[in-house]
């Protein structure tokens, strides 16, 4: 076991979704082993997708999120709630058509929000924040 020589500081959601309104845009807020926590704001429906190789976190962290999948089978998350979408699952985070929601997403680096999908929601370059 070694020591930090620089002790990790918290990372406050509230303020780093304070620092910006547009919505479908990851925002990376801090990575580890290959992973990135990533925070959203959404509001509507997604495109379809799915991440060949590799499982996805969603956690709500405002409001009430829907993962649907294909079959008309959906599972409801709310602030608290944790779900692992398996890898090579095609899936669709929905809102409610009239309530933004907030969330924090957890991705290996290497992967896309809209999966192999090129869709003009598709974000290159998550912005830091
Ligand atoms: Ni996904």
């Amino acid at each position: 076991m070694s020591e930090p020589s620089k002790l990790p500081s918290a990372i406050d959601l509230g303020h780093k979704l304070d620092l910006f309104d547009k919505q479908w845009t990851p925002h990376r807020i801090a990575t580890f082993d290959q992973h990135q926590l990533v925070l959203a704001k959404v509001q509507g429906e997604f495109v379809w997708h799915d991440h060949a190789d590799h499982d996805e976190v969603f956690l709500p962290v405002n409001g009430t999120l829907w993962i649907d999948f294909e079959g008309g089978e959906s599972v409801e998350l709310g602030p608290g709630q944790v779900l692992v979408v398996p890898a090579g699952v095609a899936h669709r985070p929905r809102t409610r058509p009239e309530e933004e929601v907030q969330l924090l997403i957890i991705d290996p680096l290497t992967v896309q929000h809209t999966g192999a999908m090129d869709s003009d929601r598709t974000v290159q370059d998550y912005p830091t924040i």
